[in-house]
């Protein structure tokens, strides 16, 4: 076996500087995750994180690093589900000059840059079988080899992977190794969504707040009217502290002042007789008082690819079948309309 080192610093890093002192919130839910980050940082294991979209695993995943003994070395992300399957082995392993049409020259992946730090795979559910074989590989005896490279190379990384995807069902369904699972699971953790943890509503909301108040000159709002703030904490935030910050923002910019009214919030959040409507069904007629065309559409659609996801597992292949869409056209109805897939 020819074991090889690797020059890192050809790479491409994703280096986040997030901290486990930002995380926001105060419920019990929370409370409990973020006393066990110290633990689990310094156990060196592998750990996955799971949580639907923006509840805040990438942040842990951050925090995870910097508690831990690598916290001088790399936090290099891969999202497994932002690259093309074709691309995704030369991203993670890298590959040899030559190994395939335009690899013009050898190039380092980001396992190499990962090297002494932490990888962190997103959206791990994403991986296509033939690639999970080798990361199965690499977990278990620290190896690897770039595409079009026969040579064996040995890495020092941690790995933590995160999904918002059941991956027991997945596993279930056949489109993810049991072997793999095992092994990526040996740490699980699981963020709840906001709906789950309605006591960190306001503690969030006033975080961001603050911040986008300084971010975009809005110094002489007070707060928020009590209206609003009780809207904030009884709506149900599918899209979690994602769409939370987006609305705090929308809130901030457009609010009149000097408090933040029900009137600055989006509709989602203000008409659930609106969202009622639309989520069972289109109203074949105007309403007296009329309506948000725009939101009952939006709802309308949101609700349709909720119920294809969630039908096909989270395959968005398959679910932009079952909707006729364009896989990259679904994906980016997903994330503008903040959908937990
Ligand atoms: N507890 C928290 N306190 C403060 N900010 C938070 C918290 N949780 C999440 N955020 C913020 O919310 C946003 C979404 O979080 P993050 O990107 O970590 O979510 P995610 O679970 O990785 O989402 P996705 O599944 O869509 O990738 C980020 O801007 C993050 O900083
Ligand atoms: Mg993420």
């Amino acid at each position: 076996m020819n074991v090889q080192q690797v020059d890192t610093t050809r790479v491409r890093m994703t280096l986040r500087p997030t901290s486990r002192g930002k995380i926001v919130g105060k419920s019990q839910l929370l409370t409990d995750l973020v006393e066990n980050i110290d633990r689990i940082a310094r156990a060196n294991c592998t750990v996955l994180v799971t949580g639907e979209s923006g509840t805040g695993k990438e942040m842990l995943v951050a925090a995870i690093h910097d508690a831990s003994v690598r916290a001088k070395g790399p936090l290099v992300t891969l999202n497994c589900g932002a690259i093309p399957e074709a691309l995704l082995e030369s991203e993670l392993f890298g590959h040899a000059k030559g190994a395939f049409t335009g690899a013009h020259a050898t190039r380092q992946g980001r396992v190499a840059a990962a090297e002494g730090g932490t990888l962190f795979l997103d959206e791990i559910g994403e991986m296509p079988l033939a690639l999970q074989v080798k990361l199965l590989r690499l977990l278990q005896q620290r190896e690897y080899s770039p595409v079009g490279d026969s040579k064996t190379y040995r890495c020092d990384l941690r790995v933590v992977a995160a999904t918002n995807r059941d991956l027991e069902a997945e596993v279930r369904a056949g489109r993810f190794r049991e072997d793999l699972y095992y092994r990526l699971n040996v740490i699980p953790l699981h963020i709840p969504p906001l709906r789950d943890r309605k006591d960190d509503i306001s503690a969030l909301v006033l975080h961001f707040f603050e911040r986008m108040k300084e971010d975009l000159g809005r110094e002489d709002l007070e707060g928020f009217s009590p209206e609003a703030l009780a809207l904030l904490e009884t709506y149900g935030w599918p899209g979690n502290i994602r769409e939370l910050q987006n609305v705090v923002e929308r809130a901030v910019l457009l609010a009149i002042g000097p408090e933040v009214s029900a009137q600055d919030l989006p509709m989602s959040v203000r008409a659930r007789d609106v969202r009622g409507a639309a989520g069972s069904g289109l109203p074949s007629e105007l309403p007296a008082m009329g309506l948000d065309l725009k939101a009952v559409v939006d709802e309308y659609e949101s609700n349709l690819i909720r119920q294809a996801l969630a039908r096909t597992g989270g395959n968005k292949n398959r679910a932009a079948q079952l909707l006729g869409l364009n896989r990259t056209t679904l994906v980016e109805m997903v994330k503008r309309k903040r959908i937990a897939s």
